[in-house]
C-alpha cells in the first residue's frame, strides 16, 4: 500500500489533514520535530521525531515507508516573528524545503503537495488575488515560502516530480468533533488570539491597525476554516494519484471579514464582551486580502463545508474551552 509523508504533521493544519487522511483509510507516515507540534494530535499515523532537513533521516523514511507522496506542512509561519529573524526563516523554509525535495530526487518520490501562503502576493491592487497575479511578497515568510515554490517547480519542470502547491489564505477553526485542534505556544494569529482572550488566557485583545483603507479602518481577510484546507489536500493527493498535471491553487472561501467583523463574532460565540486595545500597524501586514479560489473547485472538485465565519470561530473557541479544561490543575476529590 501506498504511504503520504506528513512533514509537520503534529501541527495546527497538518494534524487535520492526518486526521482526514487517515479516517478515510489512507496510510500515513508523519515526521515532525515536536517544536511547536504536539504527539498527541497526530490520529491514526506513527509519528518519526525529527528534522525536514535532516536527508539521511527523511530518505530513509521514504525507503522504508515506500512513500509516494510527500506533504509538506512543517515550517515557521509567524509573519512578525520572519521580519525580525529572516534567516531563521530562509532556514527552516526553504533550505529545508530543498533538502526534502534532494531526498525525495534520490529515492524517486514523485509527487508534492506543497503548503505555500497567500502572503506570497503581497499588496495587490484591489485586494484580490488569483493564481496568475504576480507574486511579491512584502514580508520574509512570504519570500521564503515563494522561494521554495521556485525550487519545487524547477524540479518538477525537469520531469521527476508533480506537485500541488496550495496557497493558504487564513486558516482558522479547529475540528467539529473536538478531538484536535490549534495548540500551536504563543499564538499569533487573530481568531486564536481571540478566543483565548474570550476564554481567559490573555487579558485583552489588540487590533493592529485601525487606519487602513477599508470600510471599518482594520485589516480584511480571507479565513477558511481548517477542515474545508484539509479536504483540499485530499483532493490534491487523488489528483496527483490519478496523473494530474501540476498545479497551483488559492485555498479561500473568496470572501473577506475585518478584524473588527472577527471580534463581533468571537464576542457572539462567547456571549461576553472582549477588552479590546487599538495599535499601530503590525510591520509586514497588509491591508487587505481575499481569494479567487475558482481554480481549486474547478481543477480538484473541491467544494467547501464550513464556510461561514460564526462556525469557524464557534470550532476555534470551543478548542480553546477544550485546551483551558485540560490544562486546569487537578483538585481532588472530598
Ligand atoms: C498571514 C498569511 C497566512 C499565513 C499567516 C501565517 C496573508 C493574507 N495571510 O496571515 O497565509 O498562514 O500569515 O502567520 O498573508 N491582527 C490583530 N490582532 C491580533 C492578531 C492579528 O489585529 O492579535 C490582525 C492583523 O494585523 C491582520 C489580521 O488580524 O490584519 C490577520 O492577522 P493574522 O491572523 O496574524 O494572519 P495574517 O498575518 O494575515
Amino acid at each position: 500500500m501506498k504511504t503520504v509523508l506528513v512533514t509537520g504533521g503534529a501541527g495546527y493544519i497538518g494534524s487535520h489533514v492526518v486526521q482526514q487522511l487517515t479516517r478515510r483509510g489512507d496510510r500515513v507516515v508523519v515526521l515532525d520535530n515536536l517544536s511547536t507540534g504536539f504527539r498527541d494530535a497526530v490520529v491514526g499515523a506513527e509519528l518519526i521525531v525529527g528534522n525536514v532537513g535532516d536527508m539521511a533521516l527523511v530518505t530513509r523514511v521514504l525507503t522504508d515507508w515506500q512513500v509516494d507522496a510527500v506533504m509538506h506542512f512543517a515550517a515557521h509561519t509567524v509573519v512578525p516573528d520572519s521580519v525580525t529573524d529572516p534567516l531563521r526563516y530562509y532556514g527552516n523554509n526553504t533550505c529545508n524545503t530543498r533538502n526534502l525535495l534532494a531526498a525525495c530526487a534520490e529515492v524517486g518520490v514523485d509527487k508534492f503537495i506543497f503548503s505555500s501562503t497567500a502572503a506570497v502576493y503581497g499588496i495587490t491592487a484591489e485586494g484580490i488575488a488569483d493564481e496568475d497575479t504576480p507574486t511579491a511578497p512584502i514580508n520574509p515568510y512570504g519570500t521564503s515560502k515563494l522561494m521554495s515554490e521556485t525550487m519545487l517547480r524547477d524540479h518538477c519542470a525537469t520531469g521527476a516530480m508533480r506537485h500541488v502547491i496550495l496557497r493558504y489564505f487564513n486558516v482558522a477553526g479547529c475540528d467539529p468533533t473536538g478531538r484536535i485542534g490549534h495548540s500551536t505556544p504563543n499564538a499569533t494569529l487573530l481568531v486564536k488570539v481571540a478566543c483565548e482572550h474570550a476564554v481567559g488566557k490573555r487579558e485583552c485583545l489588540s487590533i493592529f491597525g485601525t487606519d487602513y483603507d477599508t470600510p471599518d479602518g482594520t485589516g480584511i481577510r480571507d479565513f477558511i476554516h481548517v477542515e474545508d484546507l484539509a479536504a483540499a489536500h485530499l483532493n490534491a493527493l487523488d489528483h496527483l494519484r490519478q496523473d494530474g498535471e501540476s498545479l497551483v491553487l488559492n485555498c479561500g472561501y473568496g470572501h473577506g471579514y475585518s478584524v473588527r467583523q472577527v471580534i463581533e463574532s468571537v464576542q457572539r460565540a462567547a456571549a461576553r464582551p472582549l477588552t479590546v486595545v487599538e495599535l499601530p500597524r503590525r510591520k509586514g501586514d497588509i491591508p487587505h486580502l481575499i481569494a479567487c479560489s475558482d481554480r481549486l473547485q474547478q481543477r480538484l472538485g473541491w467544494a467547501p463545508r464550513y464556510d461561514d465565519l460564526d462556525v469557524i470561530v464557534a470550532t476555534a473557541l470551543q478548542w480553546e474551552e477544550t485546551l483551558l479544561r485540560r490544562e486546569a490543575p487537578l483538585t481532588s476529590a472530598a
